[in-house]
């Protein structure tokens, strides 16, 4: 059996990862031997934002680079079809798999039906219930073609069975990023706090203040509804800045994008001249890890780090009206809570959560197997 699988920006490489590792130990022992074919689109180019991560987690460099880089949704899907067109045809694989709900999950799903090739979705059946996310529609589109399902939670079954989709079509596997958790976080424990701010500092600081576990924060945003209008943007920067970050201090990684609107709304210099904000460049997987695990809160709009809260047990504050990953809510067990961007909101939220303890949960399955039994669903479809 040939498989193709692709990644394209940061949150895929942490998924493909144990998927390509549990090929990997198949591979020993069997008989009948899977050939895979990695493909990055190269959505995401920058060494942080792609290399450090392929190191960092030991997923063997891409057979096939698309060379697709920044643009916009159209630009990067349409160019993304387009030379992902050539590689299938002239690979011509049994399998596609895509996995998340990036532009490229969308564009090589479409051009793999397009070519009558069967693809399976991991992390299928998410639905925020807006359609205002590109990655919405990268979801709906992505399940709707494709021939597998592979669900990282119930709600997602049942999402999907309400769009009328055959329950042959589907498996509950649980959540592949967790794999990937479980198998680094004895690793990411070792690392130093304080390393970790030196060495992945934005702006040289001569007097860089020390931190210590459970006595900062860490925020991170990116989203297009937070960063992309100044009229939202500019009120968080400012609540972060003179309440969030008056008297604790926090740590913000910050994605290329939201550095480059903080810029264009001069936001830059405020941000850069508060005394409790520690910015960064985007950082490691094991180095986030280790900022999470001992954190006292997050603030994030990011889906990955929301999952991740709930394993750790972070109280975590996010920054969005609706989420596609319920099961991360407080009122489904999980560490976290909607505060979308509404400063009262999230000035409520942010007390009372100060006041919470960590409290880590484990949903059903996300237990560090899921990338075999996704290997499996493949190979017994
Ligand atoms: C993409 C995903 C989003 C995911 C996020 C994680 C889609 C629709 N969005 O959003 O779901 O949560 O990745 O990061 O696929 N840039 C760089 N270097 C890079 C990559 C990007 O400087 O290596 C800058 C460019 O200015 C680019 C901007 O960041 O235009 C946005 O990148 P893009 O890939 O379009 O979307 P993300 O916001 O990263």
């Amino acid at each position: 059996m040939k498989i193709i699988s692709v990644v394209g920006a940061r949150p895929n490489f942490m998924k493909i990862a144990p998927f390509i590792h549990a090929i990997e130990k198949h591979n020993i022992n069997a008989s009948e031997k899977v050939e895979h074919i990695l493909v990055h689109t190269g959505q995401h180019y920058d060494d942080r934002m792609s290399k450090n991560f392929f190191k960092a987690l030991n997923i063997p460099d891409a057979d096939i680079h698309l060379g697709v880089g920044s643009g916009s949704h159209a630009e990067q899907v349409g160019r993304t079809m387009i030379e992902f067109e050539k590689v299938l045809l002239s690979e011509m694989p049994d399998w596609v798999v895509v996995v998340g709900d990036v532009n490229a999950t969308l564009a090589c799903s479409v051009t793999a039906k397009k070519q009558h090739i069967k693809c399976c979705h991991i992390e299928a059946g998410l639905r925020s219930g807006d359609i205002k996310m590109p990655e919405e529609v990268n979801r709906l589109v992505t399940d709707r073609l494709s021939d597998l399902l592979l669900t990282p939670d119930r709600l997602s079954n049942k999402n999907l069975e309400e769009e009328g989709v055959s329950p042959k079509r589907m498996s509950f596997v649980g959540n592949i990023m967790i794999d990937t958790l479980e198998s680094q976080r004895e690793k990411a424990q070792t690392y130093d706090l304080n390393k970790i701010l030196s060495s992945n500092l934005l702006e040289k600081e001569d007097d860089l203040p020390g931190i210590e576990a459970e006595k900062y924060g860490v925020i991170t945003l990116h989203r297009p509804s937070n960063v992309d209008s100044k009229e939202v943007f500019e009120p968080i920067v400012d609540f972060v800045i003179g309440e969030v970050a008056s008297n604790f201090q926090f740590i913000w990684p910050i994605h290329p994008r939201t550095v480059k609107q903080l810029k264009d709304f001069n936001l830059y210099d405020k941000v850069k001249a508060s005394r409790n904000l520690i910015l960064l460049h985007p950082i490691g997987y094991h180095e986030m890890l280790k900022l999470n695990m001992s954190a006292k809160i997050l603030l994030t709009d990011s889906g990955g780090l929301q999952e991740e809260c709930t394993i750790l047990g972070t109280p975590c504050l996010t920054l969005r009206w609706n989420t596609e990953r319920p099961v991360t809510l407080r009122e489904h067990g999980g560490a976290s809570v909607l505060v979308g961007n509404n400063i009262d909101r999230i000035r409520k939220e942010f007390n009372f959560t100060m006041g919470l303890e960590r409290k880590p949960v484990r949903p059903e399955l996300w237990d560090g197997k899921t990338a075999e039994r996704c290997l499996l669903a493949i190979l017994s479809y």
